[in-house]
């Protein structure tokens, strides 16, 4: 099995997750510095202060990528390294960290897929209400604008936002993310804002460099418990929520009319939306970048909404996968859905495709031989693989595969309990040991697929 000519093979990080140098170099404090060091929001309290240290290490961990072979790397940028309040004038120690980072993959001839925003936004602009309120969204193209004219002509391809239903949803609505508010209201805000906020990056970004711009969603398949009419209408109302939210403005300027009906008891917004902001949403991109990890099932469901469960906000409840079909993270493996919601995607939006991020997270450890034997890790790549292979051969315009992620990091609340990388860390020592499933994508990346 190969995939065509060209194919880009590929690892992912962001900047909060691996970075540290939490405050080096006139870096501003982002929601993330804030929300992590607040007792009780992370396991076993851990933060990004060091991470991976991937700031002061980053020539080493240049020279694994090389070693590994992809022809990209995606990493994310941080906000408040580069406006430390997220406005006004660069902050230039920040910003030369990743014209470095962007000189050591040049000189090992890896392309640069450069996240705008991970989630790391600046505290000063949480201060004034954050992704609730258009001056946010302003600020964003501002800041988007400043980076691409200072690293024009040597991006391959720019990524306005990163999973925005994470940052609206998980940090607005459920409150497990940063800045870990729980209120539908402002999730509802949060969605628009994000959006608003993608699409005049995009304007801006064009205004400054030539390259391919487009943004990272993270799709669900979602499936209904059984046929019955209420499962299904509650497996719709999810997969709307998930994807139809985010892809119908995207790409045709205008919201899934039953879910904006269904949010107007939270927010009108939605419906009452612009058609001069649509238009701004829906700003031609170059591709779609989607990130798969697993599939839903979802049945319907009527009792008592706890604050912050938008599923049952949604009079829907997800059944939990089968232990053996469960990853340390409770989600589910389903391959199959990966291959079905690409062949689905290029179907109904005719864009090409990158799948940004795919990977396990699993409980690795060092052998008493000094090797970390990832089994689980490789089982679950060469299955997803298989299936990116699968979409290719039925048509869809699928250009690369990033792998979540290069290196063991900070994974959000789950701190680093849930390892994902290819790359071990010795948080210790922070010691880098490549895992077997590194060698397992050597060998991928030299035969051009599985
Ligand atoms: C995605 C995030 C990424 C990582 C993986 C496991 O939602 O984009 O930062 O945490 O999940």
């Amino acid at each position: 099995m190969s995939l065509p000519e060209g194919f880009e093979w590929g690892v992912a990080t962001a900047s909060y997750q691996i970075e540290g140098a939490a405050s080096e170099d006139g870096k501003g404090p982002s929601i993330w510095d804030t929300f992590s060091h607040q007792p009780g929001t992370t396991w076993h309290g851990d933060h990004g202060d060091i991470a991976c240290d991937h700031y002061h290490r980053m020539p080493e961990d240049v020279n694994l990528l090389a070693d590994l072979g992809v022809s990209v790397y995606r990493f994310s940028i941080s906000w408040p390294r580069i406006q430390p309040t997220g406005r006004g004038r660069i902050n230039h120690a920040g910003l030369d960290f990743y014209k470095r980072l962007l000189d050591n993959l040049e000189k090992n001839g890896i392309k640069a897929a450069v996240t705008l925003y991970h989630w790391d936004l600046p505290q000063a602009l949480q201060d004034e209400g954050g992704w609730e309120v258009p001056e946010t969204a302003q600020y964003f193209a501002e800041y988007a604008e400043a980076v691409g004219r200072e690293l024009s002509g040597r991006v391959f391809q720019w990524i306005t936002l990163n999973e925005p239903w994470c940052s609206s949803w998980l940090g607005y609505g459920v409150g497990v993310h940063a800045p870990g508010i729980r209120d539908f209201t402002a999730a509802c805000k949060a969605t628009h804002q994000l959006l608003l906020a993608h699409g005049m990056a995009v304007q801006a970004l064009r205004s400054v460099d030539r390259a391919p711009v487009g943004i990272v969603l993270n799709p669900h398949v979602v499936r209904p418990a059984s046929p019955s009419e209420d499962d299904v209408a509650a497996a719709r109302r999810v997969e709307a929520q998930r994807n139809e939210l985010w892809l119908e403005p995207l790409f045709f300027g205008r919201y899934p009319e039953e879910l904006a009906h269904w949010y107007a008891k939270h927010w009108r917004g939605f419906l009452d939306a612009e058609p001069s902001e649509l238009q701004t949403i829906a700003a031609p991109i170059d591709f779609l970048g989607v990130n798969y990890y697993s599939s839903a099932i979802v049945q319907a469901y009527s009792g008592p909404v706890a604050p912050g469960d938008y599923l049952a906000d949604l009079q829907a409840h997800e059944i939990p996968p089968a232990f053996r079909d469960a990853t340390p993270m409770g989600w589910r493996t389903d391959p199959d859905a990966f291959a079905e919601l690409l062949t689905h995607l290029h179907k109904e939006y005719s864009t090409p495709i990158y799948v940004t991020e795919n990977g396990r997270a699993a409980y690795d450890y060092v052998d008493p031989e000094g090797s970390v034997r990832d089994l689980e890790r490789i089982d679950y790549l060469s299955r997803h693989i298989t299936a990116l292979q699968t979409a290719v051969e039925a048509g869809a315009d699928i250009r690369g595969y990033y792998i979540w992620s290069f290196m063991d990091n900070l994974e959000w609340a789950h701190g680093f309990a849930m390892r994902f990388g290819l790359v071990f860390i010795d948080y210790r020592t922070q010691e880098r040991i490549p895992k077997a499933s590194f060698r397992f994508y050597q060998d991928v990346i030299d035969r051009n697929g599985l």
